[in-house]
């Protein structure tokens, strides 16, 4: 396989000297020997923990929710539950061994761009690697994706310039360019070097669910901020790098052995349609019943605690799990979209 460092500079090269950092993000992420083409990352041992990798709960609430949804829409006899960016299936596993009452109806479609994480799905979860093209009834879900998905970078020098990429020596370098499709919502006047991402990929993304959701709802739980946020913090607080569970160096170093990711910005989304609901991952979960599971699994606990098997230490275990899904600080501050169909 072509090194990831040659396929980048091959491809600075075919664009005449720089390809947009949309561009380098796409290659360091998700070219044959990219980020997430190369290993699992989710999970302990990987690069970060999401919310499915915490543990069965999240899952367990989101069966709740999709059992809620399977209801509102009258109970159909086919009801599809899409999960985009689906990971090594943990979220998937964790949904289908909760108590649905939307069993028989429901076809699950784990959708992950990576062949390496897509061989550890199950038969089960009817994997792919692109969304469906049939108009469907049901649920869309994404965790975590849109953060990933490439993005322009656009930075503030008197006007706005896009932020490209170039080889100097054996280092990539960022160039900035004037171009003549920059948004126009940018603001006219921003601080000296101020960045921010214009995530079209998402946007695009996003509209093709709308398109593809004949009724039901799109879900999607990331961290988010906004433009005008992004604007006028520090761009590390939104624009980061992760390996093995710390921070990462710049952007531009290491293609293909750490994570770019970037805030989702909510704004730049609700141009596509806006959202039906916004709210916190702990607000979301607790709608959707994550009390009442963790009060189950506490009693299902105290019950069996003389003689545990391995049901009671996985309801045990929901007390701490809810702690980190919920926890202010961390994954509870998350934002929840919905989008209704
Ligand atoms: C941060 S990981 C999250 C994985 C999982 N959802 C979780 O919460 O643990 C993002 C995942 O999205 C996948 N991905 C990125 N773009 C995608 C796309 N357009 N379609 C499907 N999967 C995609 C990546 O390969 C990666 O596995």
């Amino acid at each position: 396989m072509q090194s990831l460092d040659s396929e980048i500079s091959a491809a600075i090269v075919a664009a005449g000297g720089a390809i947009s950092f949309e561009k380098f993000m796409e290659l360091a992420l998700y070219a044959p020997a990219g980020f997430y083409s190369t290993e699992v990352r989710a999970g302990r041992r990987g690069d970060f923990i999401t919310s499915p990798e915490v543990g069965p709960l999240f899952g367990a609430v989101v069966a709740n929710a999709v059992d809620a949804q399977w209801r509102q829409l009258g109970r159909p006899k086919k009801f599809e539950l899409v999960e985009v960016g689906a990971g090594p299936g943990t979220l998937a596993r964790s949904v289908l061994s909760a108590e649905l009452e939307c069993r028989d109806a429901l076809r699950y479609i784990a959708v992950e761009v990576s062949d390496v994480q897509r061989r550890l799905h199950t038969a089960e979860m009817h994997s792919q690697s692109t969304l469906p093209t049939e108009p469907m009834v049901g649920m869309i879900i994404a965790n975590e994706l849109l953060d990933n998905l490439p993005f322009r970078l656009f930075v503030f020098d008197g006007v706005w310039q896009e932020a490209f990429v170039a080889k100097q020596g054996e280092s990539f370098v960022e160039v900035l360019r004037r171009v003549n499709d920059a948004p126009e919502w940018l603001p006219q006047v921003a601080p000296h070097g101020a960045r921010v991402p214009v995530q079209n990929a998402a946007a695009k993304w996003l509209a093709s669910c709308l398109e593809l959701l004949q009724s039901g709802s799109i879900t999607i739980f990331d961290y988010c901020s906004t433009s005008s946020d992004a604007i006028t913090n520090p761009w590390r607080d939104w624009l980061r790098t992760y390996r093995q569970h710390e921070q990462g160096e710049h952007y531009l170093r290491h293609p293909g052995s750490q994570d770019i990711t970037s805030h989702v910005m909510i704004d730049q989304l609700q141009l596509v349609r806006q959202a039906d609901r916004v709210e916190t991952q702990a607000d979301w979960l607790i709608r959707n019943g994550i009390n009442q599971l963790v009060e189950d699994g506490r009693n299902y606990w105290q019950a069996n605690a003389a003689k545990p098997d391995v049901k009671a230490l996985k309801m045990r275990s929901r007390v701490s799990e809810s702690e980190a899904l919920c926890d202010p600080k961390g994954l509870g501050n998350f934002k929840v979209l919905e989008w209704h169909k």
